[in-house]
């Protein structure tokens, strides 16, 4: 679907004006506390750059990490300032506050050709309250306002709805609207045969989700933790497995329904398991439905994957959302993930991933650039293909 909106090519006049745009630079930090994974920064670097080529002069602002509205040193914006200027290849200046006597000292000094960066949003409470007063000390920060922070897109705070209340024209960057026009692809439009491949650990997060594409999918394979809860619901013995037992009686409906959706479910049979009582790592392959007291399922097993990838291999569009196994807390446990990740890379159909650990995995195994579109937001995303309006785009200027 066409992006319904105004985009910062329908701005004009741009010389010498503050661009105040929303990014969502909620990014991994490493031990060390420095910027583990630029992806998203790279995402905001045509909208910004578009800008700076026109004259203006974009004020920086979003959030990192859930620091519950107070200053919280860890989660300050400080370190994504470094990797953005050289991406940027220009100055960015930081203010140690985010609507203070830094902030606004640091936004008037600004200058054409520099970057602002506000501190983080959420260090402030109005930020997640959608306070207007908040609000539109933001807003005084910008003649206009641009928001490419898909990531963050689901939320309705005030540097996402609350701003575009106090400051107009209100447009989407590249990096929005992008997005939204190859995610409603798999959402209104998909080509067929359609496979959703959706895993992760909480069901209770994604049990719309499976439900959605089992209406509109004509595959949906189900992995990952979630995978556990529908084997309890169909009698099965997980042992230490991750099961989540207010959400049985809901995986119980679906699998008593499977029949009567358009598309197929399909279940793991077999996990890599790990023994939970062990000090070494001990792992072995059992069928899901038989896993031993004191064993914990980690990764899909390979009667799994073998089932899952031939159903992936007739695909012409595919969504995937979420790993098959613990990927990042052992090797032994990423195979199910990689070897998916490694064939859908190379099917030839349109492959969507999901933001969030599958556009992690996908990137560490490096295949980031061999996928349609990579998503830049995880609950976003999931929430565009269901079908919710997302209000920060909605809350942006319309296309006459
Ligand atoms: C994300 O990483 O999914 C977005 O930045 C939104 O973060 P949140 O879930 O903390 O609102």
């Amino acid at each position: 679907m066409k992006f319904p909106k105004k985009t910062v090519d329908d701005l004009s006049d741009l010389k010498g004006k503050k661009a105040l745009v929303r990014v969502d630079f909620n990014v991994p930090l490493d031990d060390d506390g420095q910027v583990g994974d630029t992806t998203r920064l790279e995402a905001a670097v045509p909208t910004i750059s578009r800008l700076l080529e026109a004259g203006a002069i974009p004020v920086l602002m979003s959030h990192l990490g859930r620091p519950g509205g107070k200053v919280v040193e860890e989660y300050r914006l400080a370190p994504v300032a470094a990797p953005l200027a050289e991406l940027l290849d220009c100055e960015v200046r930081t203010a140690d506050d985010t609507v203070g006597e830094s902030a606004r000292q640091m936004v008037s000094e600004l200058e054409t050709g520099q970057v602002g960066l506000l501190e983080n949003l959420r260090f402030q409470s109005g930020e997640k309250d959608n306070d207007s007063e908040f609000a539109s000390q933001l807003a005084e920060f910008g003649d206009l306002f641009v928001s490419d922070a898909f990531g963050t897109a689901h939320r309705a705070h005030a540097s996402m709805t609350g701003v575009p209340e106090h400051l107009r024209p209100a447009v989407g960057g590249y990096l929005l609207k992008s997005e939204f026009e190859k995610l409603t692809e798999a959402r209104d439009n998909p080509e067929r045969p359609f496979v959703a491949l959706l895993g992760g650990a909480k069901i209770s997060d994604k049990l719309p989700v499976i439900e959605h594409f089992l209406e509109k999918a004509d595959v949906v394979l189900v992995g990952g933790a979630m995978a556990y809860t529908f084997a309890v619901a169909r009698g099965g013995e997980v042992g230490a497995s991750m099961v989540e037992p207010d959400f049985i009686d809901e995986a119980r409906r679906i699998l008593e329904n499977r029949d009567n959706y358009r598309g197929e479910l399909v279940l793991p049979v077999d996990n890599v398991v790990m023994n939970t009582d062990s000090e070494e790592l001990e792992t072995r392959v059992t069928k899901t439905d038989e896993i031993a007291d004191g064993w914990e399922g980690m990764d899909i097993g390979p009667r799994t994957l073998e089932m899952f990838l031939t159903r992936m291999r007739v695909a012409k569009m595919v969504f995937w959302n979420g790993p098959f196994g613990a990927f990042d807390y052992a090797p032994e446990f990423a195979q199910g993930t990689v070897k998916i990740a490694e064939e859908l890379a190379g099917l030839d159909a349109r492959v969507i991933v999901g933001g969030g650990d599958s556009a992690s995995a996908v990137k560490n195994a490096g295949f980031a650039d061999d996928f349609y579109h990579v998503s830049t937001g995880g609950g976003a995303s999931l929430e565009l293909v269901r079908g919710e309006e997302l209000p920060g785009i909605e809350i942006l200027d319309d296309l006459e």
